[in-house]
């Protein structure tokens, strides 16, 4: 698993049980903005199945509008339909993109399973083009894991 030394801070947070999931879910965002220098926006949105809305739950850097994202818009939006992860290298060449903030040029989206049913996703922007591996989906994919465990 990469990032060994940050998975164990985030199972530290996951597993303090005095925080609400939500407290909880804030400090991961705020631990992998701080650790990792390309990711310059970290946020947790959950679906509404019966609405088929995405809904911004915990994040950390600047605030969005965008905190509610019908299913099928946006690159998050996509995810919540296709349960697979979504990694854009330049987020101009898409034409399907909502768009938080003008500095953002990639962009990397997981969706976060619970018993095989899409609870939501992990959204993370970077400033920096193309900036995500199969390295981030792996370790995205382990944090959503450990999530899930708390929902
Ligand atoms: N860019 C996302 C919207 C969420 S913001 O990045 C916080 C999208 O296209 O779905």
């Amino acid at each position: 698993m990469p990032y060994k030394n940050l998975q164990k801070k985030v199972s530290t947070i996951i597993s303090k049980e005095n925080l609400t999931v939500n407290n909880r879910l804030t400090e991961v965002c705020e631990l992998l903005k701080a650790t990792i220098d390309y990711y310059d926006w970290a946020g947790f949105y959950f679906a509404n199945h019966k609405e088929k809305t995405l809904h911004l739950k915990a994040f950390a850097g600047e605030a969005t509008d965008h905190a509610i994202i019908p299913f099928g818009k946006g690159i998050c939006g996509q995810v919540a339909i296709s349960n697979e992860n979504f990694v854009v290298a330049d987020v101009k060449a898409q034409d399907n993109y909502i768009a938080c903030n003008i500095h953002v040029k990639a962009e990397i989206v997981i969706p976060l399973f619970k018993d095989g049913k899409n609870m939501g996703q992990i959204d993370i922007d970077s400033n920096t083009a193309s900036a995500f591996t199969k390295k981030d989906e792996l370790f995205l994919e382990w944090v959503n894991e450990q999530v899930a465990t708390i929902l």
